[in-house]
Formats: structure tokens, C-alpha cells, sequence
């Protein structure tokens, strides 16, 4: 049975008024009331109507509500706003990815002591469903890995790239279509995959809320000539978040990668977020959706209000424990097959330069191209190396560094 929720809303922007939409709109939601909204300002989007609205979101907790949606978005006014509530005894539902990597411990222990309940789908992959499921539905299972395309502001980029369209014109349109972040460096830095792959390895490992630091890396260098280096050998660019089961320790990374075109993974394109797990008991499987933008998120913020409906009396999830917290496996030796792209001095010598700092670092090419020639008497070199430690693929790159023939180098990990 659906119990009535009375419901303040914190925040006014693209996700809020989303929401606001989708509960007004579906016959199926009447038990869902919106009592007021908390908005520093208006939005010209969307006309709340006769709903109360209070310029101090903070005011949004005196009201007879029943939970509070945090959409202001950020780390420590929304930190406050959640431990207000819960303290406050409402429970809280969240899209906030940042405020639960950053302070996921103290909040989900805070609403655990209270008996209430802190609920977060919409903040991994907006309303493609993962967090109930790996909380709940995958309770029998040992998950031993998560990869997860985890960004749709960086594949929708990525994707179009691929299509020919510049990084700047892609990255206009995903902002326009409400994707990309209030501040999109967080997407394009590989920020945001990081925060929703340290939650998902919370929930499916143990791991911590902050997590330790880990690798975290973005698509600023990507470039068309990479996608067509690539292609020759049936491979595309995608921005990876990945975290697995490294005896007593976990893997925890967030960067761009190559991988198979016709892989599930690589075959999702725009603003899908797709997500491969691995369990003991189901093997390999993969759930692909809308990763972003207002209708998803709203799908997965109305979940969780169905979720918190249904549960008057026991918690709609299962949380992370927080004790015997697994350390991060160092990055540095985590083995990898790399695409190294290289630009040099167009003269003898320098490919057999480029071999022997390969060869002194112990790494062996699988291949090598060099067909092009770029302005100024420089040409591209592009090589595949066979699988080897990070710790040695850093220190070639040191090397390349050091060689005045040498005038810029750079590596994309290739995933398997
Ligand atoms: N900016 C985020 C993305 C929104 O592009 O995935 C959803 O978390």
C-alpha cells in the first residue's frame, strides 16, 4: 500500500522543476503532494502555481512535511541543508552525487541513528536504475566489478566527436539540453564519474564516503585524430569509471579509455550512461539508459519517493557499513595496454629514439603507425603497447619529456 508523502522541495533549477513537472503531470503520483518549494529565485521555466515558496530553503524544514528533496546541488550548504532535516526528523531524498561522496558516511549514519531514511537514485546515472538494485535486488551477490560509463555530458560529447562535431560545439549542446553540470569542468574532468564510481563501490564494496584519493582524469585531451587512430583497429573513446575486488584491497579509477566499438559498452552512444557489473551468482550484465537531463532524473527522484511510500516501517535500502573499509589498490601498479600518441621532429632517428625509450622501460610494442605529417616539419606517431604496469608507462612518458625531438606526448589506457 502507497502511503501519502507530504513533500518540500530544495532547489529550483533544471532538476527541480523537472521533477515539479513529472509530478503534476502523471494520474499515478496523486499520493505525492508537494506541500512547498525552497528557491532563492524564480525560475522563468516553470510557474509553481499556488504552492508556497520560500525564498530561505532552510525554512523548507519547518514545514509539515514528511521528506525534504535536496536539489540545490554543491557540498556544504547542501551537507547542512540534508543534516538539518534529518535532525529535523524528515527524510531526505537526494540527486546530490557530490554531497555523498564528500560527506556519504556522516550523512547515511545520521539518518540510520534517527530511523529515517536518506535516499540517492537520481544520483548515480539520473533515473537508469542502480542504486536500489545494487542495495537491494543484488543482496545475494558478491559483486566483484563495476564499469560504468558513468557521465552523459562526456559521452554525449564523446559520441558526437566521433561524428565529426568539435569538443566546443558538443559541449554547448549537452549544456543546452540541461546535461552538463552548473559547472561543466566537473563533467569534463572526470569529477563527476568519480563521485557516482565512489558511491557504487560504497554500496557494492564498502568502500568509504569520502573515498581516498584515487585516479581521476577527464576528456580535455582528446582529439579527432585519436577517434581515427582508433577506428583502424575497430576501437572507440569512451570516459570509463571503474572500481573491483583486488584481494583485501579495490581498484578505483576514473579516466578515458579505448574500448571495442561493438562492445556494450562502447556501442552506447549520447547521453547514455551505461553500467557492466560482475557477480558471483549473475556473472556479467549491463543497464544502459538516459545518464542525464530532467525527465531521467525525475524518473529517478519519483522512484524514490514511490520506494519511501512503501516503506512506513523498514528502510527501502541497505546501507554501506563503513567498518573494514578495503584501502585503493596504487594506480601505478594496475596493469594496463596503452595507445600512445606522439608528435616529433620529422627527421632519422627519432622513431628509433622513440624504440629505445620504449625498450628501456621494458615495454613492448604490439603496434606502430606513422602516416600523417603536421605543420612545422612535425609528424604523429602512434603506438599500441602490449600490457604493462602504469608505473612504467609514467616513466616513458618522462622520457619522452626530456627529448627535444619529442614535442608532446600523451597516453589513452585501452580497457579490456
Ligand atoms: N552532469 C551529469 C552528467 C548529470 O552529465 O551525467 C547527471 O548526473
Amino acid at each position: 500500500m502507497n502511503h501519502n508523502l507530504k513533500i518540500g522541495i530544495c532547489g529550483w533549477g533544471n532538476v527541480a522543476t523537472g521533477l515539479f513537472e513529472q509530478l503534476n503531470k502523471s494520474p499515478k503520483n496523486q499520493s505525492l503532494e508537494i506541500v512547498c518549494i525552497g528557491a532563492r529565485r524564480d525560475n522563468p521555466i516553470c510557474d509553481p502555481g499556488e504552492i508556497k515558496v520560500h525564498r530561505d530553503i532552510f525554512d523548507v524544514i519547518d514545514e509539515e512535511i514528511d521528506v525534504v528533496i535536496e536539489l540545490i546541488g554543491g557540498t556544504e550548504t547542501a551537507r547542512e541543508l540534508i543534516s538539518k532535516a534529518l535532525n529535523a526528523g524528515k527524510h531526505v531524498i537526494t540527486a546530490n552525487k557530490a554531497v555523498l561522496y564528500e560527506h556519504g558516511n556522516e550523512l547515511l549514519k545520521l539518518a540510520n541513528q534517527k530511523n529515517l531514511y536518506l535516499l540517492f537514485e537520481a544520483a548515480v546515472a539520473a533515473g537508469t536504475p542502480i542504486i536500489k538494485m545494487l542495495s537491494n535486488d543484488l543482496g545475494a551477490n558478491q559483486v566483484s566489478k563495476i564499469s560504468g560509463m558513468l557521465n552523459g555530458t562526456t559521452n554525449y560529447i564523446l559520441s558526437n566527436m566521433e561524428n565529426g562535431v568539435s569538443f566546443e560545439v558538443a559541449l554547448e549542446e549537452a549544456k543546452d539540453r540541461g546535461y552538463a553540470e552548473p559547472d561543466p569542468s566537473l563533467d569534463i574532468n572526470g569529477t563527476d564519474a568519480a563521485h557516482k564510481i565512489g558511491i557504487l563501490a560504497s554500496l557494492a564494496l564498502n568502500s568509504n564516503l569520502p573515498a581516498d584519493k584515487f585516479h581521476i582524469e577527464g576528456i580535455e585531451n582528446i582529439s579527432a585524430a585519436d577517434f581515427k587512430y582508433a577506428d583502424e583497429f575497430d576501437l572507440t573513446i569512451k570516459h570509463l569509471a571503474v572500481t573491483k575486488k583486488a584481494g583485501a584491497q579495490i581498484e578505483l579509477r576514473s579516466h578515458p579509455v579505448l574500448i571495442d566499438k561493438n562492445s556494450s559498452l562502447g556501442g552506447l552512444s549520447g547521453v547514455r550512461n551505461g553500467i557492466q557489473i560482475n557477480t558471483d551468482l549473475l556473472g556479467e550484465f549491463l543497464i544502459a539508459g538516459s545518464g542525464a537531463g530532467r525527465e531521467s532524473t525525475a524518473s529517478g527522484l519519483i522512484s524514490d519517493l514511490i520506494a519511501l511510500s512503501k516503506h512506513v516501517e523498514s528502510s527501502p535500502m541497505n546501507y554501506p557499513e563503513f567498518k573494514d573499509i578495503p584501502q585503493i589498490k596504487p594506480f601505478e601498479s594496475l596493469d594496463f595496454s596503452y595507445y600512445v600518441y606522439l608528435e616529433v621532429q620529422d627527421q632519422a632517428g627519432v622513431l628509433a629514439l622513440v624504440s629505445q625509450i620504449f625498450s628501456e622501460n621494458q615495454i613492448s610494442i604490439d603496434k606502430i603507425l606513422q602516416k600523417d605529417h603536421l605543420a612545422d616539419g612535425k609528424v604523429p606517431v602512434v603506438v599500441f603497447t602490449d600490457l604493462i604496469k602504469e608505473s612504467q608507462m609514467q616513466k616513458a612518458l618522462k622520457n619522452f619529456s626530456e627529448q627535444s625531438e619529442i614535442y608532446f606526448s600523451k597516453i589513452i589506457r585501452i580497457e579490456n
